[in-house]
């Protein structure tokens, strides 16, 4: 089993863990599906959602792909959505093969920088792909430190995220997570072979509503690490209180999309730009 943070989330979690995975579906789906809508993907194109979460992508792929095929892949199936054109498969990206086959489209949303193989992933993910098709790779630039555009005491609001985003980048980096990653997975990609287009979006958000939900949930599920990595409890309870305060108003991390084509004639090849 890989390394990711959120997994094997102890049982008092879960719903934090759940509510992270919807939190991340309500803010990003809207984006990832425009990019999916500018990309074109054609009606019989065969597709691979890596670590689909919760999130409507392969939903949303296999509605815009009547006579093709789409399957969904993720290490714990529980929060996935159903859907009759979606096959959804349990799946480890780092030890398991890839499903047999090329694909037209391959989609991987806010996993690979949690994971210390990303750039094996990225280049098998690379070499999975047919003549001219087309890997997403979506990342967050994780920037809580500079989040809060209004709140009822704005500087106190101010430490707080500030208290979060240092624990929250000390306990990703334990972890294997790189924090650079939200932009160099372009360069990565472009290693690869493939010609890569970024787009960049990102929303404001207020208390309880999904874009404060997410740093409230994730600080549930990793209470503990916050703490050993320096956040005090009483400072965790004040900021997931803060999450849900109507008057709080916060600017939400920035969300790349990096679009990678490859060549029209043949498979990329299995180097990377490490
Ligand atoms: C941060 S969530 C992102 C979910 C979804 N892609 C989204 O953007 O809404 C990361 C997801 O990766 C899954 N995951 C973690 N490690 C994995 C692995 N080694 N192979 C496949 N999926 C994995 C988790 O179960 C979780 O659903």
């Amino acid at each position: 089993m890989s390394t990711y943070l959120f997994h094997d989330t102890p049982d008092t979690a879960r719903s934090d863990g759940a509510v992270m995975l919807q939190a991340l579906a309500g803010m990003l789906d809207p984006f990832s599906r425009r990019q999916l809508r500018a990309v074109g993907v054609p009606p019989h194109a065969r597709c691979l959602v890596v670590a689909v979460g919760a999130s409507r992508i392969a939903t949303t792929l296999g509605e815009m792909t009547p006579t093709g095929e789409v399957i969904a892949t993720d290490i714990d199936l529980t929060p996935c959505r159903r859907h009759p054109r979606v096959a959804l498969l349990r799946h480890d990206i780092v030890r398991d093969p890839l499903p047999d086959g090329h694909f037209d489209l391959i989609h991987v949303r806010l996993l690979l920088g949690h994971l210390p193989e990303r750039h094996d992933v990225l280049a098998r993910l690379g070499a999975a792909l047919a003549p001219g098709g087309v890997l997403v790779v979506e990342e967050f630039e994780a920037t809580w430190r500079s989040s809060v555009l209004a709140a009822p005491d704005i500087d106190e609001a101010d430490r707080l995220f500030a208290a979060y985003h240092d624990a929250f980048q000390a306990t990703l980096v334990a972890a294997g997570n790189d924090p650079a990653w939200g932009r160099r997975a372009h360069h990565a990609m472009r290693g690869l072979g493939l010609h890569v287009d970024t787009s960049g979006w990102t929303g404001t958000w207020t208390g309880g509503s999904d874009g404060c939900l997410l740093p409230r949930a994730t600080a549930g599920v990793i209470r503990d690490q916050l703490t050993t990595a320096g956040m005090t409890p009483a400072d965790i309870d004040a900021f997931c209180d803060l999450l849900t305060d109507p008057g709080l108003v916060v600017k939400g991390n920035l969300a790349l999309s990096h679009i990678g084509h490859a060549a029209p004639t043949s498979p990329t090849s299995m180097s990377h730009g490490g």
